[in-house]
């Protein structure tokens, strides 16, 4: 059977794409934010994961007011990077697993959460810095990915709570798929940051370090902060945080296993409007 082996949780920062892609990471500003991936670019080339079920948010760009699905989960053979107003990214192309999409999308609704089947999507910075954060310029990314997109745009938007739940049912979709793939599961967005109103700008290190920490330790009571809690503390884009609890939920501790090992961990501020957090958490091989 299919197996989630491990987590990761990055920022997004549209900014970071750019400052690669215009070959500006080895400047001073940048340096740094990149040097917190340098670890985590050589453990996934050797986890080697035969794909990656990743959990991003849309920013007005496959989907609009027009459209606002909750969960939406990309079931396509492949996702063109997004234009997002100045070009696409020069990017791979993200190739998708059909198969493995489509089954967990099964197994969650019948696990009675209601997701919308997205057969043709591009995909944007939400979800093409996280790769291109963990994989660098690669000519094709390692895998096959499954997109996941959430809501956290535009209100309202899902719990943690509720984020949390279905991380769990996405564990048990996975580990009920008959091939033996290696799964791996990513978190993006956050951390704290407020594009927008006389707040914007803000960022808030205490709440943020806290936040890594509940994650690791307590995930079950960081899910049971609402909503308007992320907002006052880490700023309205924060919001994005509720992404990460997905990602967590899937993890083996949650149903009963044991603890996940922190691999790495790094913060750091600021990119652009935003700081940046990262973790990545292993499951135990007696999982
Ligand atoms: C910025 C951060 C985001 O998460 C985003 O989606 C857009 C912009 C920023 O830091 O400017
Ligand atoms: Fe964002």
């Amino acid at each position: 059977m299919a197996k989630i082996t491990a987590s990761v949780y990055t920022s997004h920062v549209p900014a970071i794409g750019a400052a690669l892609d215009l070959g500006k990471s080895q400047e001073p500003y940048w340096q740094p934010v990149f040097k917190g991936y340098d670890f985590s670019k050589r453990w996934l080339k050797d986890s080697k994961p035969d794909v990656i079920f990743l959990v991003y948010n849309d920013h007005a760009t496959a989907f609009s007011l027009d459209l606002i699905p909750t969960f939406a989960i990309g079931t396509a053979a492949s996702y063109q990077p997004a234009d997002e107003g100045w070009g696409p990214r020069p990017v791979p192309v993200v190739q998708g697993h059909p198969e493995l999409a489509a089954h967990i999308a099964q197994s969650v609704i019948q696990q009675d959460f209601d997701l919308t089947i997205v057969n043709k999507m591009d995909v944007d910075h939400g979800l093409t810095v996280p790769l291109s954060l963990m994989c660098g310029q690669p000519q094709a990314w390692p895998c096959p990915v499954i997109p996941f997109a959430v809501n956290v745009v535009q209100y309202p938007v899902p719990s943690g709570r509720r984020c949390f739940e279905l991380g769990k049912a996405i564990r048990r979709a996975v580990e009920s798929y008959d091939q033996p793939l290696n799964v791996q599961i990513w978190g993006t967005g956050g951390m704290s940051h407020q594009l927008q109103g006389p707040r914007a700008g803000l960022i808030n290190q205490a709440f943020d370090n806290a936040f890594l920490d509940r994650l690791i330790a307590d995930p079950e009571g960081q899910a049971s902060m609402p909503h308007i809690d992320y907002v006052r503390e880490a700023g309205s884009e924060g919001i994005e945080l509720v992404m990460w609890l997905i990602a967590r939920g899937a993890m083996a501790d949650v149903a009963g296993g044991a603890k996940p090992k922190v691999v790495h961990r790094f913060y750091h501020v600021p990119a652009s409007n935003t700081a940046v957090g990262h973790l990545i958490l292993e499951n135990s091989h007696d999982n």
